[in-house]
């Protein structure tokens, strides 16, 4: 049966990833997936994760499937984590939240809810934005459309292109937004670019969905979450798919969940309802021991604290990367790189073409994926002036 499919090429993103790994040069650098790393190149499991490990072990009694919502300590942590404890939202117990296989498995949730509840709605991706938000969302038959983000010229958010790309948009639309730490730009919105949104949010009828996969890598914890924060207290409705595959690295133990917001209680309770069915037909039950974990870490205070501290200097770490970085390759290149110390999170464009991404990759084992999306955690005191001197070379 199968002979009569075509071989299909390797993923933009994990497939270079997978040739660098399988590349013999001692000097190689791998900038492709974001994935933690620190100075020795390692991704670290957070002590307090390591720390919920060991106690789970001794008091695991069973492997029986959890309640199809999730583990009760970890969807009431990440509904906390997202909004603060004590958002208006919580408050009213309009806040519903359903665990799902990483962040993924979050977005393809909702997007299953959103098909049900609004079969033709479009969804409005930014340009440019994390290549899997097609095939993850387009699969439930959703259509999308594009709003200008980024800007190569400036190297920041062309707002102006934004808010005028989704005048366009329909009541009913969804309207995708990366909450921080935007993949693949790291350009992210400003507190009064997120209040603007809100209010052409409000204005057109927009339903929106938020991807937050990188909350606390950016500035903090607490205003890495604004926009998701601002738009929950501010909008009837919001969909949230949060992640704790990075600022846990729980990135194999696929830990998310789709967090909704709705006008009152008995909407939110309607949404998860519509969830948990949703992800009956597609995978059945959520995977526990990520998530198990997650909820002993938000939910004891120790671990919680520990977690915190190592989010923060992980998030110190990558924003000393972006100094550097910006330090080397200028005094290599001659060519201004400061842009990249005003974006957030793990990513950022360097400004290469494809060509001279695939130079670097054949002449100097340096992997970026081919929009010239590095990741700034790649990078470290060891390997940044080969990396500066191969970017002045190909440039
Ligand atoms: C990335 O963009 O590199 C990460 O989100 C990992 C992935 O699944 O693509």
């Amino acid at each position: 049966m199968f002979e009569s499919l075509e071989r299909l090429p390797a993923d933009p993103i994990l497939g270079l990833s997978a040739a660098c790994a399988a590349d013999p040069n001692p000097d190689k650098i791998d900038l492709t997936v974001g994935v933690y790393k620190n100075e020795s190149g390692q991704t670290p499991v957070f002590a307090a994760v390591q720390r919920a490990q060991e106690a789970l072990s001794e008091r695991e009694v069973t492997k029986a499937y959890l309640p199809q919502v999730g583990d009760a300590h970890y969807i009431e942590g990440i509904r906390k984590l997202l909004l603060g404890e004590s958002h208006p939202a919580l408050e009213a117990e309009r806040v519903t939240s359903v665990q799902a296989p990483g962040g993924c498995g979050a977005l393809r949730v909702g997007a299953e809810v959103i098909k049900s509840a609004n079969p033709s709605a479009k969804v409005w991706l930014s340009a440019p934005t994390w290549p899997n938000h097609i095939p993850l969302i387009g699969s439930v038959g959703l259509e999308f459309k594009e709003y200008r983000y980024y800007d190569p010229a400036t190297h920041a958010v062309d707002f102006d292109g934004m808010l005028a790309d989704l005048a366009d948009a329909a009541p009913g639309d969804v309207l995708l937004l990366h909450g921080c730490c935007h993949n693949p730009c790291g350009a992210d919105l400003s507190p009064e670019q997120w209040q603007a949104v809100t209010t052409l949010t409000a204005e057109r009828g927009l339903m929106p969905f938020i991807d937050i996969a990188y909350q606390g890598m950016g500035k903090s914890l607490d205003e890495d979450a604004f926009g998701v924060r601002h738009m929950t207290e501010n909008l009837p409705e919001v969909l949230v798919a949060a992640s704790n595959s990075k600022n846990m690295g729980l990135y194999r133990e696929r830990t998310g969940a789709i967090v909704f917001s709705g006008r009152d209680r008995e909407t939110a309770e309607i949404f998860s309802s519509q969830a948990t069915k949703a992800a009956r037909k597609i995978y059945s039950m959520p995977p526990a021991h990520g998530a198990i974990l997650a909820g002993m870490v938000l939910s004891d205070t120790a671990l919680n604290n520990s977690w915190r501290e190592e989010l923060a200097a992980m998030c110190e770490r990558l924003n000393g990367l972006r100094v550097m970085l910006d330090e080397k390759l200028s005094a290599a290149t001659g060519k201004d790189f400061s842009f990249i110390r005003n974006e957030s999170g793990m990513f950022s464009f360097l400004g290469l073409t494809p060509e001279q991404v695939d130079r670097l990759r054949e002449e100097f084992s340096v992997y970026m994926v081919g929009s010239s999306r590095v990741n700034v955690a790649g990078v470290n005191n060891a390997n940044v002036d080969y990396l500066a001197k191969a970017v002045a070379a190909v440039l």
